[in-house]
């Protein structure tokens, strides 16, 4: 086997080594395994960072507006439901996140959004999946992603909580992998004098992560047709919504993404298209003026889906493309580091990238996907800031307006 040493030569990252004659035996120890538990082959991502997008074509993509959604309920409302009391279906909560915007080192789940009475983000999660699951008279198997950084106080904080009244057998936490950080020039930064700066490698690593922790062949084992992932932080998600599954079946895509319709034409938020025939999703900055701007001969705007980080997956189809490669996105960030002092620096601007990979450039692979409307002020409540756009505050404010107790 490679020594440490040897690996960090290969690499040109000796630097990590540089408190090497003050570690103790098992400092040595944990620095080493950190070494041999890091996929290095990101760091070749430096090479070309800006060089991510080359877009193909750029078209408009259709899909299902909330009235011709709320015309079909009954019959997406039976197909789904009869997917989830058959077990085909389940959820993937993505929760590896460090939520540095809401500014609290505790995982974002154990947040307490409420007012009079405590109601943490994971249980108001939990109550919207219970709705469906009462509807539906079956429960949803429940896949939690961690990382490890905040895997043993998430899983600490649902035992504690009795699992927020949902059946602890349909419930399991994976941990995400893990990246290192690096500075501008390229170096991988210290956190300690034994700790590399590792994070989360983004929410696209965690159909990988599911198959590396052993969970796919339990999915497959149980039958399960479908994997709903969402983000953590949407509070007023409808998770595993029957109607969204049944469109999904009935339309016979092996992807559905829920959307809102943009609130203006330069609104925020990643939007759902074709790229070169293949459904894909782009961000704000990408689309020109002109795209931006564009209308149909309704008056609406063409690129018109944001995204909202609710999608369901087809199994047949991951398990496909399970091989192929999704891009890695460097990205600038404020990485913690140890000074020359050997005291830990958190940095006020950016001074380093971190590597992610982002779910949304999973729906290319999937060739072909369902935008699916839903309405923007019944099941789009994002919490990423304490106070402003998209926090806690606004938050309350959409969960109050929807007739929940805070
Ligand atoms: P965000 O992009 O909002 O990132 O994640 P974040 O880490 O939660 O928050 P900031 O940017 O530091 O403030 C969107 C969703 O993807 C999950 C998050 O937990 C959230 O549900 N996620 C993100 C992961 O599961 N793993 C990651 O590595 C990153």
């Amino acid at each position: 086997m490679e020594t440490t040493e040897n690996t960090l030569k290969r690499i040109g990252q000796e630097q990590i080594l540089r408190y090497w004659g003050e570690l103790n035996e098992s400092e040595k120890k944990s620095l080493e395994a950190q070494v041999r538990g890091t996929d290095w082959s990101v760091l070749e991502n430096l090479a070309h960072p800006e060089n991510l997008s080359g877009k193909g074509k750029i078209e408009p993509i259709s899909g299902l507006r909330a009235k011709e959604i709320e015309a079909r309920r009954e019959e997406f409302f039976a197909l789904g439901k009869e997917a989830i009391k058959k077990g085909k279906v389940s959820a993937v909560l993505l929760a590896g996140g460090q939520g540095t915007r809401l500014g609290t080192d505790a995982p974002k789940g154990t947040f307490d959004i409420g007012i009079t009475r405590p109601l943490y983000i994971f249980q108001q999660q939990i109550e919207n999946l219970l709705e469906v699951t009462n509807e539906c008279g079956a429960y949803v198997p429940l896949y939690v992603m961690t990382s490890e950084k905040n895997n043993d106080e998430t899983v600490a904080f649902w035992k504690e909580k009795n699992y927020f009244g949902y059946p602890a057998q349909y419930v399991r936490f994976f941990k995400q992998d893990m990246a290192p950080a690096v500075d501008f020039s390229g170096k991988v930064i210290l956190e300690g004098k034994a700790n590399i700066a590792l994070s989360p490698n983004g929410n696209g690593g965690w159909y990988s992560s599911l198959a590396r922790c052993g969970l796919l062949s339990e999915i497959r084992a149980r039958g399960i047709e479908w994997l709903n992932a969402f983000a953590v932080d949407n509070v007023l998600q409808r998770i595993a919504d029957p109607v969204f599954v049944g469109a999904c079946i009935a339309e016979g895509v092996n992807c559905g993404s829920k959307v809102v319709c943009k609130a203006e034409p330069h609104e925020k938020v990643g939007v759902l298209c074709l790229e070169d025939g293949k459904p894909n999703i782009i961000e704000y900055y990408e689309l020109t003026e002109e795209m931006a701007n564009a209308r149909d001969e309704k008056g609406d705007l063409q690129y018109i889906y944001g995204v909202i980080l609710n999608y369901l997956f087809r199994l047949e189809k991951l398990d496909e493309v399970a091989d192929a490669k999704i891009p890695v996105h460097v990205v600038k960030k404020k990485v913690p580091y140890l000074s020359e002092a050997g005291e830990l620096v958190k940095p006020q601007t950016e001074n380093g990238y971190k590597f992610e990979t982002l779910i949304l450039d999973m729906i290319k692979l999937m060739e072909t996907c369902l935008p699916f409307e839903v309405v923007r002020e019944r099941e789009f409540a994002p919490i990423k800031n304490r106070t402003g756009v998209d926090s806690v505050e606004t938050a309350r404010e959409l969960l109050q307006k929807n007739g929940i107790v805070l």
